[in-house]
């Protein structure tokens, strides 16, 4: 089979949830599809402690959590399929976002019961900056739920996207009779069976116990009303994160998963080309590339290794070839690669664009880096820089080891491990993350690595914005709104909290206030 063939296969995409609104139970239920594992309830180890997505790490056998977004691969229906994880709850750190940029598509899980909450809408953000197609799956309609209308009214207020139901349900909670697929003009009837129960649209009058139930009339009504007053389905709009199809079910039954993949992977989008430092990359292209979008530091503490997980983004990649890293020109061979499932990490010979590979890092490649064959030396877009939301001061322990402390800084801070600011005019560093596990990871490596101990000083949640430098008036900021400079030098604010603001904002009307996604968006459109 040739590259292109290959590429037009692969369907790599991630599922955002808030926590406990069903991720693992969706993630399961498709990894049954793929045969990867025998029966549910074996993903999951927070909780049942069956199954520990890897032991790479101390802190994470300490913890009984997965540090590592890990990769799940499987073919389903001539399909090549890549699921990234991306950790939930309080192992919510940078990579969670960064492991956005690694993929084409994006399924966002939704409690029904719950609606949109708060850790969906940050990961959302992410993917609608970059514009990723976004897939939604409202689950858990074996509960009482909110009402479907209500459900999609707030998606689109709330996310500022369309929505186009491509099921519709007929009840929920005790009188969930199943939903109707508006795409294949079937009526899937949930029974309580595993096995989804398909009804075509014109064989329904043989099925009185539902044309004749005033639950199912209802939801016919509701289903004309959105066939009239809904919004078209729209498949550019679709593709560039504008609207997002909609399905309803329950991923613990398991009710309209099936139906929901089925179709997804179908409409999903294959790799497409990306932005390079010389132009646009097909991913048919046939010299290889990839970029880095994590490096996971000791996965084996008795070796030190590091491994680079790199998206292919266009060629073949082989087991052995020598690729150039961009940044500095130098080549290497890629002797050791590694593909993840789940926990087990076994060795992988060819992969093509979207698929995921993890290679031994000789402590070269840094987050963001481009790996190419062939003459080319092209560097992929940057990655962007997430806004980090806690902020802590950081200072070695043991004055001593001053030195050790800035080396082990510097190289996490530039391994993108954390985010490094000075609070302005001082010698003070303090370290912003978007979630708390980063200070842990950080921590545990400063004294296992640089043999340096740390101490942390919060100085809580902030709100940072950026500001101009000719706009800098140090008589203007105090402890609550901090100011400081990243790492580049650039001076900011650190807000106490959205009041702080807010106050602020109304009170220097001329000061121009930045965050961080809006100087994304700025490089990515302007560049
Ligand atoms: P997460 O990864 O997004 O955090 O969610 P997870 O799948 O762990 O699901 C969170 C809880 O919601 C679990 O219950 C799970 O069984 C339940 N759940 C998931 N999908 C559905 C659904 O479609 N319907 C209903 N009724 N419940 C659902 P738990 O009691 O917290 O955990 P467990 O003891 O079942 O593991």
């Amino acid at each position: 089979m040739n590259i292109q063939d290959e590429m037009k296969k692969r369907r790599t995409f991630a599922i955002i949830s808030h926590p406990d609104a069903g991720k693992t139970t969706m993630t399961e239920k498709m990894l049954l599809f793929g045969n990867l594992i025998r029966s549910a309830g074996t993903v999951k180890g927070k909780k049942s402690g069956k199954f520990a997505t890897s032991d790479w790490m101390e802190i994470e056998k300490q913890r009984g959590i997965s540090v590592t977004s890990s990769v799940m691969n499987f073919p389903y229906k001539g399909y090549q399929v890549n699921i990234l994880d991306t950790p939930g709850h309080e192992d919510f750190s940078e990579d969670t976002y960064r492991t956005l940029t690694a993929v084409d598509s994006v399924v966002m899980v939704i409690d029904g019961t719950k609606g949109i909450e708060a850790q969906t809408l940050k990961l959302f953000k992410v993917c609608k900056m970059r514009g990723i197609p976004i897939f939604t799956f409202i689950n858990k309609m074996d509960r009482e739920g909110r009402e479907p209308f209500e459900l999609m009214e707030e998606i689109e207020e709330t996310l500022n996207i369309e929505t186009y139901p491509m099921t519709w349900p007929a009840g929920m909670g005790k009188r969930f009779l199943g939903v109707f697929d508006r795409n294949n003009e079937q009526f899937v009837h949930y029974t309580g069976n595993e096995e989804e129960a398909y009804i075509p649209y014109d064989q329904l009058d043989q099925h009185p116990e539902l044309s004749e139930n005033a639950t199912f009339q209802e939801a016919e009504e509701e289903m004309l009303l959105v066939d009239e007053a809904g919004d078209g389905f729209d498949m550019d709009k679709v593709m560039r994160g504008d609207q997002t199809p909609v399905f309803f079910g329950s991923a613990l039954a398991p009710f309209g998963v099936e139906t929901f993949f089925n179709s997804f992977i179908e409409m999903a989008p294959e790799p497409a080309p990306r932005k390079s430092t010389e132009g646009i990359v097909s991913p048919d292209h046939e010299e290889f590339s990839g970029f880095i979008f994590k490096i996971q530091a000791n996965m084996n503490p008795q070796h030190r290794d590091r491994i680079a997980f790199v998206r292919v983004c266009s060629g073949k990649f082989e087991r052995g070839m020598n690729v150039t890293l961009s940044r500095t020109g130098k080549s290497f061979k890629l002797a050791q690669s590694q593909q993840f499932v789940a926990s087990s990490r076994g060795t992988v010979e060819e992969g093509y664009a979207g698929d995921i590979i993890g290679i031994y890092d000789p402590n070269v490649y840094r987050i963001g880096d481009t790996i190419v064959t062939g003459k080319s030396n092209f560097e992929y877009d940057e990655l962007p820089q997430f806004p980090p939301e806690l902020f802590k001061k950081v200072t070695a322990k043991n004055v001593m080891k001053s030195k050790q402390f800035r080396k082990g800084l510097e190289q996490l801070v530039q391994e993108g491990a954390i985010q490094l600011f000075k609070r302005y005019r001082f010698e003070d560093y303090i370290i912003g993350a978007v979630g708390e596990l980063q200070y842990e990871v950080f921590e545990y490596r400063m004294k296992n690595e640089y043999n340096v101990e740390i101490e942390l000083t919060s100085i809580g949640e902030r709100i940072p914005r950026w500001l101009r430098e000719d706009q800098v008036d140090e008589s203007l900021f105090d402890e609550r709104n901090m100011l400081a400079e990243d790492r580049e030098g650039n001076p900011l604010v650190l807000f106490k909290n959205d009041f702080s603001l807010r106050w602020f904002e109304d009170k220097h009307p001329d000061i121009e206030l930045t965050d961080l996604f809006e100087v994304n968006q700025y490089n990515q459109t302007f560049e």
